[in-house]
């Protein structure tokens, strides 16, 4: 049976400050990719059991659980390979990513346009923290209070 591991990582915590500081680099290695390989082994070992037990009533939420941890280990150790603190703005030709730039301009029209965009959806999407999203630990304005209680 597979055992899934955290693998180290390939570079010190800051090594990406400060595009990413080291504490959301010690999260998501220390707290998300180690809750992944964590989730998919004891969902191997509860597989198994199952199999020794003959016991198929949660065979589907076990097989949809293991796929959800071991993408999520998967992913985060792609994660890790794909960035160094010594890369950072357009991908030109000459740098050689020039496969990396055509097909930027190919997808997105232009590097500015992949930008916006991929600017704009990270800061639209649910999981990320905006600032602005500490304005709901405000104190609602007394109109909003007590409407619902
Ligand atoms: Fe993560």
């Amino acid at each position: 049976m597979a055992v899934y591991t955290l693998p180290e990582l390939p570079y010190d915590c800051s090594a990406l400050a400060p595009a990413i500081s080291p504490e959301i680099i010690e999260l998501h290695h220390d707290k998300h990719h180690a809750a992944y390989v964590k989730g998919a082994n004891d969902t191997l070992e509860q597989l198994a059991e199952a199999r020794d037990k003959e016991t198929w009533g949660s065979i589907n939420g076990l097989e949809k659980n293991l796929a959800f941890h071991l993408s999520g280990h998967i992913l985060h150790s792609i994660y890790w390979h794909n960035m160094t603190g010594d890369g950072g703005g357009e991908p030109l030709d000459q740098d050689g990513v020039g496969e990396l730039a055509g097909a930027i301009a190919e997808s997105f029209g232009s590097f500015a346009g992949f930008k916006a965009q991929l600017t704009k959806a990270a800061a639209t999407y649910s999981g990320v923290r905006r600032p602005s999203a500490r304005r709901s630990c405000r104190p609602r304005p007394r109109s909003c209070r007590g409407s619902l209680s």
